[in-house]
């Protein structure tokens, strides 16, 4: 048996026809960037993440790039966000001259924990940007409350958490920002790179759409410096005709989780493990991530050896590379980042996975811990 990561094709027979459609329609109307397709995917984007507006772009990067530009972000300033995320999140902070000012994670979540960010904030601090690891948001109340009182900017990275929710609102709704991405690993993919920003203030969805051309509102007069940010018109037919699947395919995601837990608790092994845990609901798994104590890499390798594929996400946190040496983060800075970075492992979730495929991950996982531990 094999089980990939993902199985990207797996979905065709069921999207293909309105993908079809879509692309056809663009090719059609010879309009390849930005256009009605963007729009009608921005409205309907901004309906499932219960904000006003959303505003298509290049990608999660250059979403999170473009929100931080219109919070005004630059030169000098801090912005307090988690090591364990994917660089981007760091990244596009640095790229305008600002300071990433790292927050340790929760245990049990991954992500940023809330009751460390007070002590981090300084006169300097403009924003914070929790993010939603592997589809569970992070704990908002208390972040959404620091800012308030300190008056600083919310951007949501919601990259990995389309749909997701935090006492029922929709992740991407409560931040100033949301930011998502459409990479073609995400729950709703595109075919290559795509993103978008959620918002409810109309001055904020004003900003961000002109940042997107350069900062013109008015073709070739431009009042602020902004980039070419813009969706393309195929992307956004591709996104648009998957979008329509995406509530039944989480559900297929979080069912797969519950088989998972089910059959490792099944196997007498579940304690050894450490599942994840939907600590705050609607949790949409873009990540199954187990942790195991010991032989973390070893038991990768028993898998990848029985056609199982797996990933570490992410096997070095943002404080410790190269690139962030200046930031004089010492090993040890954040430890339940350092931690989770040795002992995680995510499993292949995927919608379309037979009950198999998931019997066979923990059939091969039970075989590994009875010949070798962890
Ligand atoms: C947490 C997080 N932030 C940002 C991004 C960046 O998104 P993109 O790859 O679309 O630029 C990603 C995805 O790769 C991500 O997982």
């Amino acid at each position: 048996m094999r089980v990939p990561l993902l199985d990207i094709p797996a979905s065709y027979e069921t999207i293909l026809p309105d993908v079809k459609k879509n692309i056809d329609q663009v090719i059609q109307s010879g309009r390849f960037v930005l256009g009605p397709i963007v729009e009608e995917l921005e409205e309907k984007i901004a309906t499932y993440c219960e904000t006003k507006y959303a505003v298509g772009v290049s990608s999660g990067t250059d979403a999170l790039l473009i929100s931080l530009m219109a919070a005004g972000v630059g030169e000098g300033d801090e912005v307090i966000t988690t090591p364990f995320t994917f660089f981007a999140t760091a990244g596009s902070i640095s790229r305008l001259g600002a300071r990433p000012v790292f927050v340790d994670i929760e245990s049990d979540t991954f992500n940023i924990d809330p009751s460390q960010i007070e002590k981090s904030i300084t006169d300097k601090t403009r924003a914070i940007i929790p993010v939603h690891l592997y589809g569970q948001s992070a704990n908002m109340n208390p972040i959404l409350e620091l800012a308030q009182r300190n008056n600083l900017v919310v951007i949501e990275d919601a990259a990995q958490a389309i749909g997701s929710e935090y006492e029922g609102r929709r992740t991407g709704s409560m931040g100033n920002y949301g930011c998502f991405s459409f990479f073609p690993t995400k729950n709703l993919g595109g075919f290559g790179d795509g993103g978008m920003v959620t918002m409810s203030s109309e001055d904020d969805y004003n900003q961000i759409k002109a940042l997107r051309v350069h900062g013109s509102n008015l073709k070739y007069y431009h009042k602020l410096i902004g980039g070419n940010f813009r969706l393309d018109a195929l992307q956004a037919g591709v996104v648009l005709a998957k979008l329509q699947y995406l509530d039944q395919w989480t559900e297929k995601r979080r069912k797969n989780a519950q088989t998972y837990n089910q059959l490792f608790k099944e196997k007498g092994i579940a304690d050894q493990l450490i599942l994840p845990l939907e600590v705050i609901p609607r949790h949409v798994y873009n990540q199954y991530v187990i942790r195991v104590n010991n032989n973390r890499d070893e038991l990768r390798s028993f898998l990848t050896e029985n056609n199982i594929f797996t990933e570490i996400y992410y096997p070095l946190p943002l404080h410790l590379q190269d690139c962030f040496a200046s930031l004089e983060y010492k090993k040890g800075a954040f430890p339940e980042s350092e931690k989770a970075a040795n002992d995680t492992i995510a499993l292949p979730i995927f919608p379309e996975l037979a009950k198999e495929q998931l019997v066979y991950v923990t059939e091969k996982i039970d075989e590994f811990i009875k010949k070798f531990g962890i």
